[in-house]
């Protein structure tokens, strides 16, 4: 159907190429409209409201993506000039996030009940031109798109910790998201192995907490590179980044991981630990026994007053808090832990220890404190061992189960598990030829066929608010190779985030994903190329592509 659309081939006479409205995420509703189309000429105006600054912003980024399109950059005109590309607000739009693009021989309108929904449907305009139409006239047919997203929560986590990545890698992250019509970066933020973010009431979190000695060779095979590692954002990079992200209509969701995954920042106030340490910043992977002190009122003052300081930077509903992988052999051999299970009345039953109770203690207890400052908690799966915090978000990673249940305790949830959703596992068997990455398998055609209501009766699908896919960066030291990790996968993701009814032909998608490739190469990203590979084997006729 979509091939009687809009095809791949130029246009007889060699001067026009033609528009597809076969992207990724494929638009929910697509209607080929009687009539010609429309010719983009260098000459075509974009046309907005005068005086309306969203719009103008959205303009510029479109004539940008024109302009790398065509080499020509078209004009932004206020009024009502005749034929162009209009942008306006439609309030007649349901979904806030939702556009309307039609396309007819005297102009293209793209409408949104809000400044965002015009963004997708920008987007979805840049992705429907050839990658490449350096000089020519564009043919877009007539069309009618009427699109919205599935999920609101439409995410991807980066662990800047484990690698650190400067705010020009950050930012090209946000426009890869933008491209995926994603709307969250999760900023995992602060880890065992180097805390990134300048808190001014804790200044040696960032003098002492960023900076490991060395770095553990491969899969901590007990040799060490000896080069001392590190790096921060300060508060104002931090403000910069999270402006930058706005503009294109991604919230920044900032993880605080605690009460583990803190050795960073006990090395650098060792006094909030159980022990007193001495400690270091990490400099091996996985997960170390050294948590925060949960008896120690000091510790517990210490994540507020980071927290605080989180939640005056960041304006996002949500704060991510953590909550995985906490050891509690230091809390099992701790005066002042075992003090506060005595005191706050703990006790251990069939389904768990006195100390998984002390974990739920402390996370209820942040999770009061930030929603005293108006915010809501995300935390790791691992929050519901114990009692689940009243108005936690649960990110279901260790599979969907907790995420399951979570929905069925009327928790909003957001799905993100191993097996289909981490992004720096292998995505080729092949391993020889792949740079070192976790342990475990996730090609794109596993990513794309996961559907995140599986297994949750009707009435509490409802709670599964978002999709994500995490990118832990212990094996991942460039920007080049996230670029390599994300890529295609993201763009399974973004199908699963964004489309409404799928019928999950993998082989149609990929044919999708193909002409997609070729924006991907345009804008110069360093995307894995296993599925041309597989296209080959498959015996399909892909593009002229090499596979590399
Ligand atoms: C996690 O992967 N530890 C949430
Ligand atoms: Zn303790």
């Amino acid at each position: 159907m979509l091939a009687a659309i809009a095809g791949l081939t130029a246009c007889s006479g060699g001067q026009k190429v033609q528009g597809d409205y076969g992207t990724v995420p494929l638009p929910n509703e697509i209607k080929k409209q009687n009539g010609a189309p429309f010719i983009l000429k260098p000459s075509t105006p974009v046309l907005i409201e005068e005086g309306d600054a969203d719009m103008e912003r959205i303009a510029r980024y479109l004539a940008g993506y024109i302009k790398d399109a065509t080499g020509k950059e078209p004009q932004i005109k206020s009024g009502d000039s005749d034929k162009g590309i209009r942008l306006t607000l439609d309030s007649d739009i349901e979904s806030n996030e939702g556009y309307r693009l039609t396309v007819d021989e005297n102009g293209i309108e793209i409408s949104g009940a809000t400044p965002a929904g015009v963004f997708y449907g920008i987007q979805t305009l840049r992705k429907s031109l050839p990658a490449k139409a350096e000089g020519r006239q564009i043919e877009l047919p007539a069309v009618s798109i009427d699109d919205a997203p599935r999920f609101a929560y439409r995410g991807l986590h980066f662990d800047v910790s484990r690698h650190f990545f400067p705010i020009d890698s950050v930012k090209r992250f946000i426009d890869m998201l933008a491209l995926h019509n994603m709307n969250v970066l999760h900023w995992h933020l602060t880890d065992d192995q180097g805390w990134r973010i300048e808190i001014k009431k804790y200044p040696e979190l960032t003098r002492t907490g960023a900076w490991r000695k060395e770095t553990v060779i491969g899969r901590n095979s007990g040799e060490y590179d000896g080069k001392p590692y590190g790096g921060f954002y300060t508060q104002d990079q931090i403000r910069e980044v999270i402006a930058y992200a706005a503009d294109r209509f991604v919230t920044i969701i900032p993880e605080i991981d605690l009460p583990g995954h803190q050795q960073a920042a006990l090395a650098a106030y060792p006094e909030l630990g159980c022990t007193g340490g001495p400690y270091e910043v990490w400099t091996q992977w996985g997960v170390s026994e050294n948590v925060i002190c949960a008896g120690n009122d000091k510790a517990m003052e210490f994540l507020e007053n980071v927290l605080a300081e989180i939640i005056e930077l960041f304006p996002s509903e949500y704060i991510h808090i953590g909550g995985d992988e906490c050891p509690k052999i230091r809390w099992e051999a701790c005066p002042k832990c075992q003090a506060r299970i005595k005191e706050e009345g703990i006790r251990s039953d069939r389904n768990h220890t006195a100390e998984q109770y002390l974990q739920s203690y402390v996370v209820a207890r942040m999770e009061r404190f930030v929603e005293s400052k108006g915010r809501h908690i995300i935390g790791w799966d691992e929050i519901m061992e114990g009692k689940l915090a009243p108005n936690a978000t649960v990110m279901s990673w260790r599979g969907t189960a907790g995420g399951i249940k979570a929905a069925q305790m009327r928790h909003n949830v957001i799905m993100t598990p191993t097996s289909h959703l981490y992004f720096d596992y292998y995505q080729s068997e092949d391993r020889e030829h792949e740079p070192l990455a976790f342990d475990g398998y996730v090609p794109i055609e596993k990513v794309y066929s996961f559907e995140p209501t599986d297994g949750i009766p009707e009435e509490f699908q409802k709670y599964i608010i978002g999709v994500q896919a995490n990118l832990w960066t212990e094996y991942i030291s460039t920007f080049s190779q996230v670029e390599y990790m994300e890529m295609p996968r993201i763009s399974a993701l973004a199908e699963i985030q964004w489309r409404t009814e799928r019928k999950k032909d993998y082989n149609e998608f990929l044919t999708r994903l193909y002409r997609f490739t070729e924006l991907y190469d345009r804008l110069g990203y360093n995307y894995a190329k296993h599925i041309f590979h597989t296209a080959a084997q498959s015996g399909q006729t892909v593009t002229d592509k090499d596979p590399a």
